[in-house]
């Protein structure tokens, strides 16, 4: 029971990385070059309508990570001073993330390009990190 409890927490940490720093990524690589080719007013438009649709999708994905992270964190007890330091770091991070994650998300937010490549940035060292974290106590 236990193990199954393990492997359905750790899907909907992993779902909901891949859905918040996916969708940060195809926002900021994808979305923002691509509406370049429109007027500024069409753009406007464009991005908050993007910005409304990924709204909920943003928070059901912070929830997912929370909820997901504190039982993944009180599951594997007596870690090392560097694990500590290290996973202090992983959620400093991801409150930037989150912060920026639901800023951008806002409507009419004209910072939204550049604050999406600090968030892409502080998401892929968060899995650096992560990926580290797994294998040490
Ligand atoms: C943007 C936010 C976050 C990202 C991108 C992220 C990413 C990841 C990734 C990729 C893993 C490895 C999953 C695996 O291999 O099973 C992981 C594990 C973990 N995450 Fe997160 N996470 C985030 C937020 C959080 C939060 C808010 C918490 C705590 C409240 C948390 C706690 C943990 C813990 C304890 C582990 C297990 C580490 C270990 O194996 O010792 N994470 N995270």
């Amino acid at each position: 029971m236990g193990e199954i409890l393990t492997a359905v927490m750790r899907w909907i940490h992993i779902s909901s990385v891949v859905t918040l720093i996916g969708g940060i990524f195809y926002g900021r690589f994808v979305m923002t070059p691509a509406a370049q080719a429109l007027s500024a007013d069409a753009r406007a438009t464009l991005d908050d309508a993007a910005a409304a649709r990924f709204r909920p999708v943003v928070f059901t994905a912070i929830t997912g990570l929370v909820l997901s992270g504190i039982y993944n964190f009180l599951s594997k007890p007596g870690h090392s001073a560097l694990y500590h330091a290290l996973f202090g770091v992983k959620i400093l991070l991801a409150l930037h993330v989150i912060s920026v994650a639901i800023l951008v998300t806002a409507p009419k937010n004209p910072r939204r390009s550049r604050q999406l490549f600090g968030a892409a940035i502080s998401g892929l060292t968060i899995v650096l990190i992560s990926a580290y974290l797994k294998g040490i106590n």
